[in-house]
């Protein structure tokens, strides 16, 4: 197997990386590729950790090189938030980042599956999603959004308040990745409950949680670390289900339209990507009305990739 990190010399891309190297089944290549000039340095680091998996570092220009014949590409490349911005105002700068990195992708290994970590997610995907149909390569079984991040969040703040194991609970999120279109399904969690309250404030701290780190890195980015390691959970799912283990997990991925062309929901994962599409069960009030108002959000977050492709 072959593992492709592109953006691997950034906050996410070298926190990711050192849980692959520690992580991933032994025989496997790790392509680490940035734009970023420490790269080399960034791989020759981490094949210093005795696991069996060999690390490889690429340069600027070498994207081709770290591609070709990837299974899997996690893509962490591409600005993050400051203060007082919004996941959307990185859309001018990361939608062309990854844009051409699914360019690269198209070329080099076709049939990866690709994981985009690049913000804003809603919007990212379906322009990967655009590059690859042009392209004639599209199959959504093999794209995804890690929304994962959401679902550790949102297991971690439960947890917190009810005095329990992050380990044993499973908190479904649906929906997107920014903003009230992060929907957790608190009514769906097996052995607590809550107060109408508690609805409401856990499910604005796990939708507003990437701010919460936003602010208290006081402009020196966003999630990173807590980032790396849900990155790391899917990437290792994405290699489990190739090597023909089904996994369970949540990302966002096209899926049957039903409530908008990208959704995240619970799949799982198999030899070739998505093996099968899990329904999202059913929905207090309070979630088929956060649901209902944030589909427009979410829909025109699609949209504004689709365009991006489609104009250039
Ligand atoms: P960072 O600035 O620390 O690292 C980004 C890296 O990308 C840098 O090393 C940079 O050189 C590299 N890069 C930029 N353009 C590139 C290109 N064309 N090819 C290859 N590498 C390129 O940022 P970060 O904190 O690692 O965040 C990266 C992205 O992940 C941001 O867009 C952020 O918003 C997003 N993010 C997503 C989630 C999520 O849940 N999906 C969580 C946290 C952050
Ligand atoms: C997160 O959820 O932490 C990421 O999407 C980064 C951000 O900008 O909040």
């Amino acid at each position: 197997m072959k593992v492709a990190v592109l953006g691997a010399a950034g906050g996410i891309g070298q926190a990711l990386s050192l849980l692959l190297k520690l992580n991933l089944p032994a025989g496997t290549d790790l392509a680490l590729y940035d734009l970023a000039p420490v790269t080399p340095g960034v791989a020759v680091d981490l094949s210093h950790i005795p696991t069996a998996v060999k690390v490889t570092g690429f340069g600027k220009e070498d994207l081709d090189k770290a591609l070709v014949g990837a299974d899997v590409v996690m893509i962490p490349a591409g600005m993050p938030r400051k203060p007082g911005m919004d996941r959307s105002d990185l859309f001018n700068i990361n939608a062309g980042v990854v844009k051409t990195l699914a360019e690269a992708i198209v070329a080099q290994c076709p049939k990866a599956l690709v994981g985009i970590i690049t913000n804003p997610v809603n919007t990212t995907v379906a322009i990967a999603a655009e590059v690859f149909k042009k392209a004639g390569t599209y199959d959504p079984k093999r794209l995804f959004g890690v929304t994962t991040l959401d679902v550790i969040r949102a297991e971690t703040f439960i947890a917190e308040l009810k005095g329990k194991n992050p380990a044993e609970l499973i908190v479904p999120v649906i929906g997107g990745h920014s903003g009230t279109t992060i929907l957790p399904l608190l009514s769906q969690v097996e052995g607590v409950s809550f107060t109408d309250e508690e609805v409401a404030s856990l499910t604005y701290r796990i939708q507003n949680a990437g701010t919460e780190v936003v602010e208290a890195k006081a402009g020196g980015g966003s999630a990173t670390l807590s980032m790396g390691q849900a990155a790391a959970r899917f990437c290792v799912s994405l290699i489990k289900g190739l090597q023909g283990e089904k996994v369970t997990e949540y990302a966002y991925v096209e899926g049957a339209g039903e409530h908008a062309r990208f959704f995240a929901q619970p799949l799982v994962l198999g030899k070739n990507g998505v093996e099968e599409l899990l329904p999202i069960g059913a929905l207090s009030a309070y979630e088929q009305k956060a649901m209902a108002d944030m589909l427009g959000t979410l829909k025109a977050d699609i949209t504004l990739g689709e365009e991006f492709v489609a104009k250039a």
